[in-house]
């Protein structure tokens, strides 16, 4: 077996978290160019760890040798969540999974479709309406964060104004103490943000609490009901839920997605996706495969093992990292190019090769609710609105994290189809 490429350094001096987080892509493009490989070691949170930036080392770490590779329960997100499945690992995260894939599938997402096909008509119906551009990714987000809260809370914007804006507040709160550093410290007239974080949790856990002790309808009344590992369990899996991370994931892809098809240049893409939903299938799949919205996932190795033939140390970091293995060209003919007709040509058959969704026995469980959403929200913007850049040059350089999106807010003017029409002239 192979020594990795690359060096991990000596401990602290040698970390090299502070530029891997400034520009995650830059880091291991300029690693993958030096070392000519797509799986190469460096030291990340003061741990040697593996980097994956291809496809058969994600299939491996993710799939083939899943069990050796484990999620790390001191991981930032069991500060900030609690014990929930995500950093859980062997027969406690499979029945965990077990019981919550089920709020996500079958019965439970069939009756989530109304109330999303009602949330998107309120929240775009008036894209076009103050003629004024629109920063997509703020309004994608406000949609994200009135899906989560209906679906997962039963708070809905329209029905519990202040309830929901109280929410939203606090969950933005607590989402700014998962980025800050956990120090929990709090002096008169000056809190850390990871204190405000902590006060927020509490007061966010009061109110689902609230819910799942009166509330017997929905999501929150099936969760109460499932059988979970303790009394807490379904509370804390709640406030993951229900997390600003899942709303700026969304409004990730559907800001990439608006960027892919803006302006009259997109125009017969735009009408070929919403005339044939498999067209609209590869678009979503190329959008994905371009600008995943996380820029991957971490493992540790529970035992010497191995990954694309390099030997890899017990207790090793492992991260997969999406944006690098969706370019990679053993897989993807021109990687850098936005090609929705791969996807019924080379790659046909092949949407397992990406990782937005993670991959593998832990793999996202809100994929397929994910799909119907962005879905529908497509479809939307496609059968009732052209749109464009505005103003028409704007710099679209993209950062990837926490999510991935232009470092600048992107705006858009969005014409209405029907008034386009009858009005015979495009604005954009
Ligand atoms: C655009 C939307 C979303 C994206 C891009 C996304 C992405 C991901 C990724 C990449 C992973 C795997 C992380 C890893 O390998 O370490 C993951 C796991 C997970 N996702 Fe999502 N997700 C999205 C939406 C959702 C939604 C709507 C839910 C549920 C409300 C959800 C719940 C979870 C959970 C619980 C896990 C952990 C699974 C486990 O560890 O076994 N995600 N997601």
């Amino acid at each position: 077996m192979s020594k990795l490429p690359g060096n991990a350094g000596v401990a602290v001096l040698g970390d090299k978290s502070l530029e891997f987080y400034r520009d995650p892509v830059s880091f291991c493009r300029q690693r993958v160019d030096k070392h000519r490989g797509r799986v190469f070691q460096s030291r990340l949170l003061n741990r040697p760890t593996v980097f994956v930036c291809s496809v058969r080392g994600m299939r491996e770490l993710l799939w083939e040798k899943s069990n050796m590779f484990l999620k790390d329960p001191t991981d930032l997100m069991t500060n900030m969540y609690g014990d929930t499945v995500v950093t859980t690992n062997g027969e406690e995260a499979c029945l965990l999974r077990l019981s919550l894939t089920s709020l996500f599938t079958g019965s439970c997402l069939e009756s989530s479709r109304d109330y999303i096909t009602s949330v998107c008509e309120r929240c775009l119906k008036d894209l076009s309406l103050s003629r004024q551009p629109k920063c997509i990714y703020s309004a994608f987000k406000s949609l994200g964060t009135e899906l989560v809260l209906g679906l997962f809370l039963n708070v809905q914007a329209e029905e519990q104004p202040e309830l929901f804006q109280e929410i939203t507040h606090l969950c933005t709160l607590h989402w700014h103490g998962l980025i800050s550093a956990p120090v929990n410290v709090k002096v008169p007239m000056w809190s850390s943000g990871f204190s405000t974080a902590l006060e927020a949790r509490a007061k966010l856990m009061d109110i689902i609490k609230d819910k799942l002790e009166n509330d017997k309808q929905g999501f929150v009344g099936t969760l109460g009901s499932l059988p979970l590992p303790n009394s807490s369990s379904a509370s804390q899996h709640l406030l993951l839920f229900i997390s600003a991370l899942i709303p700026k994931a969304l409004a990730s892809l559907l800001t990439s997605f608006t960027l892919a098809l803006s302006g009259n240049e997109q125009e017969e893409t735009r009408r070929r996706a919403m005339a044939d939903p498999d067209y609209l299938q590869r678009v979503q799949l190329e959008v994905q495969r371009l600008w995943p919205p996380f820029i991957g996932g971490r493992r540790i190795a529970e035992q010497d093992s191995s990954i694309a033939g390099f030997h890899v140390p017990k207790g090793y970091g492992a991260i997969y990292i999406s944006h690098s293995v969706h370019r990679d060209p053993e897989v993807f003919e021109q990687p850098d190019n936005f090609l929705p007709e791969r996807w019924s040509g080379r790659n046909a058959g092949q949407e397992h090769l990406l990782c937005s969704f993670g991959s593998g026995p832990r793999s996202c469980i809100g994929s397929k609710l994910t799909e119907v959403f962005l879905k529908e929200v497509c479809m939307y913007l496609l059968k009732h609105y052209d749109w464009c850049l505005d103003p028409p040059s704007q710099d679209l350089e993209y950062k990837w994290l926490p999510v991935s999106r232009p470092a600048n807010p992107p705006t858009i003017s969005f014409t209405r189809l029907d008034q386009t029409r009858s009005d015979g002239n495009h604005t954009c």
